[in-house]
């Protein structure tokens, strides 16, 4: 198993795709490696590829809201994406992006071993969950897979520019919040879990 620091630097210097050629700075995970919960987006935004850190622009102001809203912050999650560059003008990623870039995920849940699973939006749920997933149909609702708690979520972009979408992500955060709590009761710990820091 790779270290969290020897995985960032596999990806600060990885060229297995071609979005290494346009990147500013590959932006590897970041959190908690000891938190039972690890929330997947799709990948970096141009202000990600400036700091280099996942969610620093204005759809992390909306994600930062929803988690404040469940008495979390950025410390008790980890949190990533399927493709840590970012795609040019903030395309899809490719097939192919996301398939050389999935190595990475990969041993992040190893390294990680999340009991919860929440991907951000239709194209971390399609890689993770199923690829004919409905994110409109079946956001907020959770399978168990592999030891394994899987959900999605609206990604915050999706409710940047859709507004009228913040009520159902707050119901949805409300639910994790409660697969939170059981998930940190079969751990014999009271939420919040403070001793995982
Ligand atoms: N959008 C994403 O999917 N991920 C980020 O890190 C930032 C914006
Ligand atoms: Fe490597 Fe992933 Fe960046 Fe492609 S997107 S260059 S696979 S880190």
């Amino acid at each position: 198993m790779y270290t969290h620091e020897e995985l960032k630097k596999f990806v600060d210097n990885c060229s297995r795709c071609p979005l290494s050629h346009t990147r500013g700075k590959a932006v590897m995970g970041k959190g908690n490696l000891k938190s039972p919960i690890m929330f997947v987006a799709e990948a970096p935004g141009s202000s990600e590829d400036r700091d280099g850190i996942p969610f620093t622009g204005p759809s992390g102001g909306v994600f930062d809201q929803l988690l404040e809203g469940i008495g979390m912050n950025r410390q008790d999650i980890y949190l990533t994406n399927i493709v840590k560059c970012h795609p040019p003008r903030n395309r899809d990623p490719l097939p192919e992006e996301k398939e050389a870039c999935i190595v990475y995920l990969k041993h992040e849940t190893l390294l990680i071993r999340p009991r919860i699973i929440v991907c951000l939006g239709r194209t971390a749920a399609q890689r993770i969950i199923r690829d004919d997933y409905r994110i409109t149909r079946e956001h907020g609702m959770f399978l168990y897979r592999k030891n394994t708690w899987l959900t999605a979520v609206y990604h915050p972009s999706a409710i940047l520019r859709d507004p009228a979408k913040m009520d159902e992500a707050k119901a949805d955060f409300a639910g994790i919040l409660e697969k939170y709590r059981e998930v940190a009761q079969e751990m014999g710990q009271s939420f919040p879990i403070d001793s995982f820091s």
